[in-house]
């Protein structure tokens, strides 16, 4: 199948704000809990990522959990018994999607996915879009071209249903993996809008073309005047509308 091809079926198949994760990028529960409040409804995932899990823990993917799915991005890397029993933990407070890092290696990322259980899904980080290839040389590591399509295979045979790649290495990346596998994307700015800081940002329809099933959106949403209709409009853009 090709990308487009992917899009196509894809996009039959699940309504449109449910390919949106917002990211509740946010210091307080009260905010969180507001923004979640307004936007339950208009996207399919909540996104609780290290500020407001480092700020109030547990507490924060509970109070989410009341408004819609909930997306943790706290990128475990750690010993495999450490991730899998933190996987156990996370999977008791209803969390459906859990990030860790393939970097972790294979073992790491089988202990996180039998720590989730059938709680939920394990998504693969790749590679850091903060990472440049001269980064990732000072630490004695590949370039992000040939360590992404590595680490993703690596995550995928050791059982990760999903992974987190950026917009640019979407097609790379569902080229290596296949059609079944869960293809998740940061960066990503509606059409006319700024690119905050993201070097390369893409369109939600760019990235839907491009093979990505789940599209991470923070900023354009939270901190619209409307966060609600900023979440429609990123939905109609999916769809061409
Ligand atoms: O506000 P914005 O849409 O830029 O938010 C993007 C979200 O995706 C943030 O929660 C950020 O941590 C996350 N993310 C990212 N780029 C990556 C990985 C994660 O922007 N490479």
């Amino acid at each position: 199948m090709t990308a487009a091809e992917h899009a196509a079926a894809a996009g039959t198949a699940t309504a449109p704000a449910d390919r949106i994760a917002v990211a509740l990028d946010v210091p307080t529960l009260d905010e969180a809990r507001a923004l979640a409040g307004t936007l339950s409804g208009h996207v399919g995932w909540f996104k609780v990522g290290l500020e407001l899990f480092s700020a109030h823990g547990p507490s924060a993917v509970e109070a989410i959990a009341a408004y819609g799915p909930v997306f943790l991005d706290v990128k475990l890397h750690d010993i495999p018994t450490t991730v899998e029993r933190a996987a156990a933990r996370i999977a008791e407070l209803g969390v459906g999607l859990l990030t860790v890092h393939a970097a972790g290696g294979r073992d790491m990322v089988r202990a996180a996915v039998s720590g989730l259980g059938d709680a939920g899904r394990v998504l693969a980080v790749t590679v850091l879009t903060s990472m440049s290839d001269l980064d990732l040389q000072s630490i004695a590591a590949p370039a992000a071209r040939t360590q992404v399509p590595s680490l993703a295979s690596l995550a995928v045979q050791a059982g990760a249903p999903g992974l987190v790649c950026a917009p640019k290495d979407l097609v790379a990346v569902r080229r290596t993996v296949g059609d079944d596998v869960l293809l998740v994307t940061p960066g990503i700015r509606p059409a006319g809008s700024g690119d905050d800081d993201h070097a390369r940002a893409a369109t939600p329809a760019r990235a839907l073309a491009d093979g990505a099933d789940l599209l991470v959106v923070g900023r354009p949403i939270t901190r619209a005047d409307d966060p609600a209709a900023a979440a429609d409009a990123v939905a109609a853009g999916l769809t061409g509308a």
